[in-house]
């Protein structure tokens, strides 16, 4: 049903990409990605024809975050996997993204903006994905081939440039993706010094056609951490990390995660189970 209603305005759609009153347009976004340099160091060209909206829960206050393109958003609010929409609106009722759809989330940045050669660290790439034709809310059939990893810039990056930028890309999928892609990322592949133009080169994913993006500060910055311990330290990005999480003796209670974590709130099991499973991940992984 959504494929209908899209092509009916398809060839209209070139010429009114300029956005509604509400929310982002695909020409802000299409600048976005200019001004913040993802055009080129991420994608040569960007020209998106439909809005993919990113939506966090934060992990502390479970409040949603809803990602402006170009938001700076904390460690916490970006622990959890997000949920994505594709969102139809009168500039983007030509989109060619009304099928299955394969996602995409790339850091160029790691392990510093200042000399990325670790970049892209790739947080997530998943296919089959479809968009409910009422809510735009996009969900995978199939296993995604490289699970989310929550943004974790290490601290100490320069004052003058310490965002590091997180890069959702949408494409069509081919055919052909769920047999050609395991060749390209598989249970063997390294987050590190991947490149999503060379991948969506091996399996042919043509250009995006949607895209967001947000920042998230380093550890040490990040609002909850202003006068207490980050969450996770990393000491020397370009050695082998070493972990400094404030949780220490190995059996935290929720008075001594509370602190840092939530600023005197009392955590409950499950939040607890989450920061455990943030430690052990942060811990057996490389960060960015
Ligand atoms: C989109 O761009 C227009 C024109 O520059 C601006 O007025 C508007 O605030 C922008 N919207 C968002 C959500 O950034
Ligand atoms: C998408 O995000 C914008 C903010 O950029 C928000 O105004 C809008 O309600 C969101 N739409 C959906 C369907 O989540
Ligand atoms: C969709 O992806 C999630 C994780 O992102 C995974 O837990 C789930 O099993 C996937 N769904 C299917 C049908 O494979
Ligand atoms: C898994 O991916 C790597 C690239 O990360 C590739 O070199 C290797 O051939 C792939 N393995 C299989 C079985 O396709
Ligand atoms: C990524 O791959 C593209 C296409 O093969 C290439 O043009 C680009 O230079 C590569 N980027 C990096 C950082 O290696
Ligand atoms: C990070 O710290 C700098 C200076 O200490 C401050 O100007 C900036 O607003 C902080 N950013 C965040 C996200 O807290
Ligand atoms: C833990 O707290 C969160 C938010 O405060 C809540 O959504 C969740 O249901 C709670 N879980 C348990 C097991 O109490």
């Amino acid at each position: 049903m959504l494929s209908a209603i899209l092509s009916v305005a398809l060839v209209l759609h070139s010429t009114c990409a300029q956005g509604t009153t509400s929310g982002s347009s695909l020409t802000n976004v299409t600048n976005a990605f200019s001004t913040s340099q993802i055009v080129p160091d991420v994608v040569n060209t960007f020209t998106p024809d439909a809005l993919v909206n990113i939506s966090f829960t934060d992990a502390v206050t479970m409040e949603n975050v809803n990602v402006i393109p170009g938001m700076l958003l904390s460690m916490e609010q970006t622990a959890m996997e997000p949920d994505f929409f594709l969102v139809s609106s009168s500039s983007s009722s030509g989109s060619s993204a009304n099928g299955t759809l394969v996602l995409a989330l790339v850091d160029p940045d790691a392990p510093t903006p200042q000399n990325p050669t670790a970049g892209q660290f790739l947080h997530f790439l998943g296919g089959d994905f479809s968009a409910d034709p009422t809510s735009g809310l996009l969900t995978n059939s199939s296993a995604a081939l490289m699970d989310f990893f929550s943004p974790s810039p290490p601290a100490g990056s320069d004052p003058h440039r310490r965002f590091f930028r997180y890069v959702l890309l949408v494409f069509n999928q081919p055919d052909a993706f769920d047999t050609d892609a395991p060749s390209f990322v598989n249970a063997t592949t390294q987050r590190n010094n991947f490149n999503i133009s060379m991948f969506a080169q091996d399996v042919n994913l043509g250009n995006a056609v949607a895209g967001n993006y947000f920042l998230v500060g380093p550890a040490s910055n990040s609002s909850a951490s202003s006068s207490q311990p980050p969450l996770a330290t990393l000491t020397s990005p370009s050695t082998t990390p070493t972990i400094s999480p404030p949780i220490t003796g190995g059996s935290p209670t929720p008075s001594t995660t509370s602190g840092a974590l939530s600023r005197g709130t009392m955590l409950n099991s499950s939040q607890i189970m989450l920061v455990l499973a943030a430690v052990v991940a942060l811990s057996v992984s490389n960060l960015y």
